[in-house]
C-alpha cells in the first residue's frame, strides 16, 4: 500500500467506528452517532480531531483482533458562533463507547489543552462505563478525567450532555461539570442500576424512571436541562455557551441588540395583584424586561419556586435569580436555595452580572424542611450572594420578608443597586403573622376576635408592608415605577462595568455542604 493509503484507510476505519452494522442500530435507537453529533455541534468545518488515529493496548479477551482508530472517543476542537470550544463525543459503536485507558488520555489531552488556552470543554457521553477486559486501568483513567473536571472548575465552562447511558462512577464527571444536559428517552444515568437496586432494597424501577431525562431534570435536580432529541440537545449546548465567557478572565459576550435600551413597559405597573396573597408569573416580569424577552432558563423543571437562567440587558449576558410567587408562594425551601447557590457561584466565578428579582414571604415551614436541612441549605445561597463580587443588583417586586430578604441578594450582603417597586412590603415578617405573635392577647380579649385581628393587620399593613421604611434607612437605593424597570437595570449593569471587589486571602471559603 502507498503511504497515502495507508493514512487514508487508517481515517476510513476511523470514521466508521464500530461498523456499519452498530453505526445502523445506533440510528435506530433514535441517536446521532458520535461524529454526527460534533459536525451538529460545531460552526461547519471548524472541527480538527486530534488523536484519530490512537489504539488500545488492551491483549486480554482477543481484544488484540478488534482494533479500532480512535479507540471509542472523538476529540478535539473547533469554533461555536466563531469562538473556540474543546469537546470530546463518546462512540457507543465501539465497545459500546466504554472508557479505555488510551481512550481516557485522549480526553485528558484536550481537557488539559483547553485549560491552557482558556476554551470551554463540552462532553458527549454515550457509554457503557469503564472498558471492562481491561478493568482497573480503565478506572485510572475516569479518576484522571475526574481531576482535570475539578481543577478545571471555574476557570473554563464544562459541559456534559448525556446522550445515552452514564452509569457508575462515570456519572461523577457530568456531576462536577456545570452544566448537565440530558436527552429524552435515550439517555440515563444512575450510580447503580435497576438490577443492583433490585438485588439490595428489592425496589423494582425501570432505567427511565430511576435515572432518566425528566427524573433529573424534575425529581433529583442534577440535570438542567432536558432536550427532545440529539439534534435539540447540541443546539442548546450553542445557545448556552452564547452567554458564557471563554474562562474566568474573560468578560461574557456582549451582543448588539435591536432592543431599545430605554423601552418601557407601562403593563408592568399593573402587574403585581392588589391582594398579597394573590400569585403571578414572575417569567413575566423577566420576559418583559430582558433583550426581546429572550430568557434561557436553567433548571426549568426543578425546584420552580426559584428561576434562575440567562439573558442579556442591552446586549450585555446577565444571570437572573427569581423567586416565583406561582409555585409555592415563592418561598425558599432546600432544593430552591441550592439551586440558586449553585447558579450564583457559576456566574460569580464566570463574571456574569447578577440581577435578581425577589418577591419572597420567608423560608417554607415544616418538619420536612427542617430535618431535611434548611438551615444549612439556605446557607449556602446566602453564602454565595454574600461571596459573589459580579455586578449585583436587586429587583423587589413584592414581598421581602424576614431572613430570606437578607437571603436574596440584599443591600447588606454587598449588592450594588438594590430597587423596589411600589408594591414592594419588607419587614421581618407578613402582617398576619405578626399580628399573632404582637397582639396575641389582645385579640383574644376582644369581643369581635376576627374584626379586632383584621384591625391590627391592617394596621400593621398600612405602617410596614411598604417599601418606604427601607428607603429611609438605605436600604434601597430608589424606589422606581416598574415600568422603567429595564431602563434603570441597564443604567447600573453599565455604571457596574469596571466594578472592581475582592474577598479576603484565603485558601478557599468553607460554604456550608
Ligand atoms: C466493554 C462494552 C461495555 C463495557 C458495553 N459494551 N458496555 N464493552 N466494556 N463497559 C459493548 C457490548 O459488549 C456490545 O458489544 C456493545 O458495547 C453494545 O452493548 P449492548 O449491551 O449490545 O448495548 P445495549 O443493549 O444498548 O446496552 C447498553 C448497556 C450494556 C446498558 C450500557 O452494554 C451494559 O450494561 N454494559 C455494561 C455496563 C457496565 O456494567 N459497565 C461497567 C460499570 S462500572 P458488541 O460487540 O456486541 O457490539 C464502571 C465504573 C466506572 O463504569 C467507575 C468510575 C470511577
Amino acid at each position: 500500500m502507498k503511504p497515502e493509503d495507508t493514512l487514508a484507510d487508517l481515517e476510513r476505519r476511523a470514521e466508521l467506528g464500530g461498523g456499519e452494522a452498530r453505526l445502523q442500530k445506533q440510528h435506530a435507537a433514535g441517536k446521532l452517532t458520535a461524529r454526527e453529533r460534533i459536525h451538529l455541534l460545531f460552526d461547519p468545518g471548524t472541527f480538527e480531531e486530534v488523536d484519530k488515529l490512537v489504539t488500545h493496548r488492551c491483549r486480554d479477551f482477543g481484544m488484540d483482533e478488534q482494533i479500532v482508530p480512535g479507540d471509542g472517543v472523538v476529540a478535539g476542537h473547533g469554533l461555536i458562533e466563531g469562538r473556540q470550544v474543546f469537546a470530546f463525543a463518546q462512540d457507543f459503536t465501539v465497545f459500546g463507547g466504554s472508557l479505555s485507558e488510551t481512550n481516557a488520555a485522549k480526553i485528558v489531552k484536550i481537557m488539559d489543552l483547553a485549560m491552557k488556552l482558556g476554551s470551554p470543554i463540552v462532553g458527549l457521553n454515550d457509554s457503557g462505563g469503564a472498558r471492562i477486559q481491561e478493568g482497573v486501568a480503565s478506572l485510572g483513567g475516569y479518576a484522571d478525567i475526574f481531576l482535570r473536571n475539578t481543577l478545571a472548575s471555574g476557570v473554563i465552562p464544562q459541559i456534559s450532555a448525556i446522550m445515552g447511558p452514564c452509569a457508575g462512577g462515570a456519572v461523577y464527571s457530568p456531576a462536577i461539570t456545570d452544566f448537565t444536559l440530558m436527552v429524552k428517552n435515550t439517555s440515563y444515568m444512575f450510580v447503580t442500576g435497576p438490577d443492583v437496586i433490585k438485588t439490595v432494597t428489592h425496589e423494582e424501577v425501570t432505567k427511565e424512571e430511576l435515572g432518566g431525562a425528566m427524573t433529573h431534570n424534575q425529581t433529583s435536580g442534577v440535570a438542567h436541562f432536558a432536550a427532545e432529541d440529539d439534534r435539540e440537545c447540541l443546539l442548546l449546548i450553542r445557545e448556552l455557551l452564547g452567554y458564557l465567557p471563554s474562562n474566568n478572565l474573560d468578560d461574557p459576550p456582549r451582543r448588539a441588540s435591536d432592543d431599545s435600551p430605554e423601552r418601557e413597559d407601562p403593563a408592568l405597573d399593573r402587574l403585581v395583584p392588589v391582594a398579597p396573597n394573590q400569585p403571578y408569573d414572575m417569567l413575566d416580569v423577566i420576559h418583559a424586561i430582558v433583550d426581546e424577552a429572550n430568557f434561557l432558563e436553567v433548571h426549568q423543571h426543578y425546584a420552580r419556586n426559584m428561576i434562575v437562567g440567562f439573558a442579556r440587558l442591552d446586549g450585555r449576558p446577565i444571570g437572573v435569580v427569581a423567586n416565583q410567587p406561582a409555585v409555592l408562594a415563592g418561598t425558599l425551601d432546600i432544593d430552591a436555595s441550592i439551586k440558586a447557590a449553585r447558579f450564583v457561584r457559576f456566574c460569580d466565578a464566570f463574571n456574569v452580572p447578577l440581577v435578581t428579582f425577589e418577591d419572597v414571604p420567608g423560608f417554607l415551614p415544616g418538619t420536612v424542611q427542617e430535618w431535611g436541612g434548611i438551615i444549612k441549605h439556605g446557607a449556602k445561597l446566602l453564602f454565595a450572594f454574600a461571596e459573589a463580587t459580579v455586578p449585583k443588583v436587586t429587583v423587589i417586586t413584592r414581598k421581602a420578608y424576614g431572613g430570606a430578604y437578607c437571603v436574596m441578594s440584599s443591600k447588606h450582603i454587598r449588592t450594588d443597586f438594590n430597587y423596589a417597586w411600589p408594591t414592594a412590603e419588607l419587614a421581618v415578617m407578613g402582617p398576619e403573622g405578626a399580628v399573632n405573635i404582637l397582639y396575641k392577647r389582645e385579640i383574644d380579649k376582644a369581643r369581635d376576635p376576627a374584626r379586632a385581628r383584621a384591625e391590627k393587620v391592617n394596621e400593621f399593613r398600612e405602617k410596614f408592608a411598604n417599601p418606604y421604611i427601607a428607603a429611609s434607612r438605605g436600604f434601597l437605593d430608589e424606589v422606581i415605577h416598574p415600568r422603567e424597570t429595564r431602563r434603570k437595570l441597564i443604567t447600573a449593569l453599565r455604571n457596574l462595568e469596571n466594578k472592581r471587589d475582592t474577598n479576603p486571602p484565603k485558601k478557599h471559603g468553607n460554604i456550608p455542604l
